[in-house]
């Protein structure tokens, strides 16, 4: 018998590795990998070019219907990269010029709307992983599998730093620290779909985890399931 597709959520603060373990997870189990996070950079991207002033909910409803985003598979990259009216901005949305207006932006019930009603439609056939803040207690509600990743803060503020640095030397681990307690605090206590942990979520603290570690208790986790 075939195994049976299900949906995996992984939710969780800034900077925990949700989308390494997300990433690793599709390509074991042959599922697709969705960044929601991605979809609130590009959207946030596209306000950004486009002076849209997001505290006019009529300015963003009319911005909204030009925003058209689709994910599709890099053969080179070997991963599924965001696509933002035809052009690909996987790279430009990791900007921290994104990073600081990002969470004003997913606060925002109009974006959200939107957005979720997407992330829906890309679940409907199942065997799909994907990471964000809401999306097993918003997006998904009914996922087989929910997990929730917690980190120290010192931890993700050096993994992000690494990540940012190889790209922008003048940043400073002081700027990435800022950044991710800003974007918890704004995520964790926005009104619409807050940062939470799923009730029947599990959470994976992966402080003292390798990447392997972490792959195969997810692993575990998914088999159960399926
Ligand atoms: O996962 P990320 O850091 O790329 O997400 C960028 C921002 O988007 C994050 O600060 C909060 C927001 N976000 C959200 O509100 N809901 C999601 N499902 C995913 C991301």
């Amino acid at each position: 018998m075939e195994n049976k597709k299900i949906i995996i959520t992984i939710d969780g603060w800034s900077s925990c590795g949700k989308s390494t373990l997300a990433k690793q997870l599709a390509k074991e189990l042959g599922y697709v990998y969705i960044d929601s996070g991605a979809m609130y950079r590009a959207i946030t991207l596209y306000f950004l070019r486009n002076h849209v002033d997001w505290t006019d909910t009529a300015e963003v409803n009319e911005a909204l219907k030009n925003i058209s985003i689709e994910f599709e598979f890099n053969a080179k990259s070997q991963q599924s990269e965001i696509i933002l009216n035809g052009e690909n901005v996987e790279y430009v949305i990791r900007d921290l010029v994104i990073a600081e207006k990002v969470s004003d932006v997913a606060a925002i019930k109009e974006v959200r709307s939107f957005a979720v009603a997407q992330q829906q439609k890309m679940g409907e056939k199942k065997g799909v992983v994907m990471d964000g803040r809401d999306i097993g207690t918003t997006v998904f509600p009914e996922a087989e599998l929910k997990i929730f990743m917690t980190a120290d803060i010192a931890i993700r503020v050096e993994r992000r730093f690494k990540e940012m640095y190889e790209k922008n030397p003048n940043i400073t681990i002081e700027e990435v620290k800022t950044n991710l307690e800003m974007r918890d605090y704004i995520d964790s206590h926005r009104e619409v779909s807050p940062l939470r942990k799923a009730d029947d979520a599990i959470e994976i603290d992966n402080t003292h985890l390798t990447q392997e570690q972490q792959l195969n208790y997810a692993m575990e986790l998914a088999r159960k399931v399926i």
